[in-house]
């Protein structure tokens, strides 16, 4: 199975959840602060998406096991799905938090990275270098265009820079449903894969290890960490190919990109 080509009724509906995801992450970013707990995090988020946005907090009982929290809050070494919890934030951590809203029946799927309190070099390059690796593989993409062309481009930089990419976890096509055709893997060879199509929405979410590539479930069965213990960052924006080239349905004020790419 393909890809699903949106109709313009669905794409104005995958423009307002995405809309509402990017203003999930607006709203929590004063909140990501040392000492907050990532359940406080995720109740605030919630509540957000709930009373706020009249949306659906898509990974609230998602999958098996059913996941338990509304948002994911994947703190150093947790590279995806970490689950919020009652524990603290502290100076110097790293933490992503995935926000999937679902309005109208679509979805909207967007990550971003914080640094707590004072940064260390090591943590902010990281997290710079894989937000950079994201925005390449966005700005290549129009019809035309593979799927093994973005991976290759992800790689290659985020391997430049003696980081490694996480090979288990990838992007995915998006609409009615969450996690549709394509997987959008983050590594690849040029010139293979899915050709992209106008109309088609996917997300692009790279993770990028600071240390060796692998990773581990722990008995949780969703939270994944490397298994070296090396710190792990993710940014994900939700993406729609247009006739020529693309726009960022999850994009927020703040971010140094244009929302419509036109090639
Ligand atoms: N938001 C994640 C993604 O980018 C998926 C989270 S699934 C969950 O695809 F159940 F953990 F929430
Ligand atoms: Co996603
Ligand atoms: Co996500």
């Amino acid at each position: 199975m393909g890809a699903i080509i949106k109709t313009a009724d669905e794409i104005e509906k995958m423009r307002i959840a995405g809309r509402l995801a990017a203003d999930v992450l607006n709203m929590i970013t004063p909140h990501v602060v040392k000492g907050v707990t990532t359940d406080e995090l995720n109740t605030l988020c919630h509540d957000y998406i709930v009373n706020q946005q009249d949306a659906i907090p898509a990974p609230l009982n998602y999958g098996h096991p059913p996941f338990p929290k509304s948002v994911c809050t994947s703190v150093n070494h947790v590279i995806c799905h970490g689950i919020p919890s009652d524990k603290k934030l502290k100076d110097g951590d790293i933490i992503n938090i995935d926000v999937t809203v679902k309005k109208d029946g679509y979805h909207g799927d967007t990550s971003k990275m914080f640094i707590v309190g004072k940064p260390t070099i090591l943590a902010e390059r990281l997290v710079r270098v894989t937000q950079e690796s994201l925005y390449k593989a966005i700005r290549m993409v129009k019809p035309g265009v593979r799927l093994g062309d973005l991976g290759h481009a992800i790689q290659q930089y985020a391997e430049s820079h003696d980081y490694s990419i996480v090979r288990e976890y990838c992007g995915h096509g998006i609409g009615a449903t969450f996690h549709e055709d394509p997987q959008v893997v983050h590594y690849g060879r040029p010139n293979t894969g899915d050709v992209l199509e106008a109309g088609m929405c996917f997300t692009i979410e790279p993770m990028v290890n600071a240390g060796k590539r692998y990773s581990k479930i722990l008995p949780d069965q969703w939270t994944v960490v490397t298994k070296d213990r090396s710190l792990s960052a993710q940014w994900e924006h939700t993406l729609l190919v247009t006739d020529n080239g693309v726009e960022i349905l999850t994009l927020r004020d703040e971010e140094d990109i244009e929302r419509v790419i036109e090639h």
